[in-house]
């Protein structure tokens, strides 16, 4: 079974109390549970994770580079300024896919940097949720390439 590890950086706990315009009205604890009911019909093994430390999502990108097949990060606000996160996602031998919910591209400027995408095989903004769910479709098809699944 093909298994994908998501990170979850700073503030994305309070997910559905947060700006709800920009990042919607699902709690952190529904988004998962979204993404993992198609995680199963996918036949995707799923573990998610969340952090506020940055030190914390390093040793979770490092523990999961030898734990499963594909990785997905939301590195939060530390994607326009984490080098610490980006040095370690360059260290992962296994493909990683930087997803936002919102368009970081249509906001403030300084969230229209990203120093850790360029760390990663690709991004995915601007879709709420479903910008997981489209990481996920992305990882599924580079692992197939790769003759991991
Ligand atoms: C975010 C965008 C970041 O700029 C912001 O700091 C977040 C969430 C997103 O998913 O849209 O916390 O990563």
């Amino acid at each position: 079974m093909l298994k994908i590890g998501i990170i979850n950086g700073p503030n994305l706990n309070t997910l559905g109390k947060r700006d709800q315009k920009i990042y919607g009205n699902l709690t952190l604890e529904e988004m998962n549970h979204k993404i993992e009911s198609f995680a199963k019909k996918e036949d995707i093994e799923l573990t998610i994770k969340q952090s506020n430390f940055e030190g914390e999502i390093i040793e979770s990108i490092q523990q999961f580079s030898s734990q499963v097949d594909g990785l997905i990060i939301n590195p939060a606000a530390y994607t326009h300024y984490s080098y610490a996160i980006a040095d370690a996602l360059r260290d992962c031998p296994i493909p990683v896919v930087e997803v936002h919910l919102s368009n970081i591209f249509s906001r403030e400027d300084f969230r229209g940097k990203s120093v850790t995408a360029p760390a990663c095989i690709g991004q995915i903004a601007g879709f709420g949720y479903q910008s997981y769910i489209l990481a996920i479709y992305a990882l599924k098809d580079i692992l197939k390439k790769q003759t991991k699944i």
